[in-house]
């Protein structure tokens, strides 16, 4: 595994994280079960992984509970996320989280740009609060586009906030467009979530349709994502190549951006895969093929549709699966 340092942290971290909510155990299917997520978790650590990323939301704390106990007595980097927005709720889903966990939190973010009907500045003072009173030693955002990045630039301490969290992956480029450059500004280290397109970019639904769980489809406009021939014949051409698989392909170009990738698995096949590509380094002729048979999935601006107008709880609700 290679390790890279961590944005403007101290920390080293494995070239590829590793993402919980699978281990929420809802949303994603009945095909795996609570020990399968907790042996995918040891997995990964065994492998070399050591950042974990989880939320407060996933499973309602299960997610958080199965990967405190998968980690017991484990050298790692936990982060999670806190999804409810006033100053006080912070204070009390934090603590709730470390219960949850059983260790402390080492990357505390906020889920989501928090709705217009919330006081933005007053959630970041109180994210920052955490870690003056030493409860964190680093805060991180999730799902800020460059157009509220900007706008709340002057408010983020350059110092605390470390990193933001999107969606990224060959088949959604958004990020490069605007947002990149502005967290180049900001010093904040890119993670990217549903770096396998949410399995689309796994190679196994090339020939068959994904399964009909609520993860799949939550935020991937149905067609907007799924990966086009010349995408495929790529994937498929660099795989083979490397003897890797295409799941290994396709983080290992999320890698080569220099952006930390947390693709979720629910059993050590999928962990210990995924963390072989920790150690695949695609050489330029690749990187060109995979650069240009993915370029229309650049176009658009990330998350300017991501909207403030709709209230905390809706969105929590949606991303839980529950509407
Ligand atoms: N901040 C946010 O708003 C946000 C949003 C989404 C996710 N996240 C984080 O990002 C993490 C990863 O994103 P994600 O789970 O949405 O999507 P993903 O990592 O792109 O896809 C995960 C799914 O792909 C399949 N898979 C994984 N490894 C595989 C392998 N080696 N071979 C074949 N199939 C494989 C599995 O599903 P099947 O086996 O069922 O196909 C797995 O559940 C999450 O766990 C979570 O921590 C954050």
């Amino acid at each position: 595994m290679r390790y890279i340092p961590f944005g403007k942290t101290a920390w080293k971290v494995s070239a590829v994280g590793f993402g919980c909510w699978q281990a929420g155990m809802t949303a994603w299917g009945t095909d795996y079960s609570e020990y399968d997520a907790s042996s995918a978790i040891k997995s990964a650590n065994d492998s070399g992984v050591n950042f974990f990323d989880t939320a407060e939301i996933y499973g309602n704390g299960i997610s958080e509970r199965i990967l405190g106990e998968a980690l017991k007595d484990r050298d790692a980097f936990v982060a999670t996320k806190v999804a409810g927005y006033n100053a006080t709720r912070i204070e009390r889903s934090f603590d709730r989280s470390l219960r949850n966990l059983g260790r402390g939190i080492d990357l505390y973010q906020l889920h989501w740009v928090p709705s217009i009907y919330t006081n933005l500045e007053k959630v970041l003072r109180s994210m920052e609060s955490l870690v003056r009173r030493g409860k964190v030693p680093y805060i991180g955002l999730s799902n800020f586009p460059a157009s509220t990045l900007k706008s709340v630039s002057e408010m983020l301490s350059r110092e605390e906030f470390v990193s933001n969290q999107v969606q990224y992956s060959l088949v959604d480029r958004r990020i490069e467009n605007s947002l990149v450059p502005a967290m180049q500004d900001l010093r904040l280290q890119v993670i990217a979530y549903s770096p396998l397109g949410r399995g689309r970019l796994s190679g196994k639904y090339f020939d068959s349709p994904l399964p009909k769980t609520v993860s799949r489809f939550s935020g991937f406009r149905p067609g907007r994502y799924d990966p086009d021939p010349a995408l495929k014949k790529s994937l498929q051409e660099v795989s083979s190549k490397h003897g890797a698989s295409i799941a290994e392909v396709s983080l290992a170009w999320v890698t080569s951006r220099g952006v930390l990738p947390i693709p979720g698995a629910k059993r050590p096949d999928q962990a210990i895969a995924n963390s072989r590509s920790g150690n695949l380094v695609l050489d330029p002729e690749d990187l060109r093929s995979l650069d240009s048979a993915s370029v229309r999935f650049k176009s658009g601006e990330y998350g300017n549709l991501m909207p403030r107008l709709v209230p905390n709880r809706a969105i929590r609700l949606v991303s839980e699966g529950v509407i």
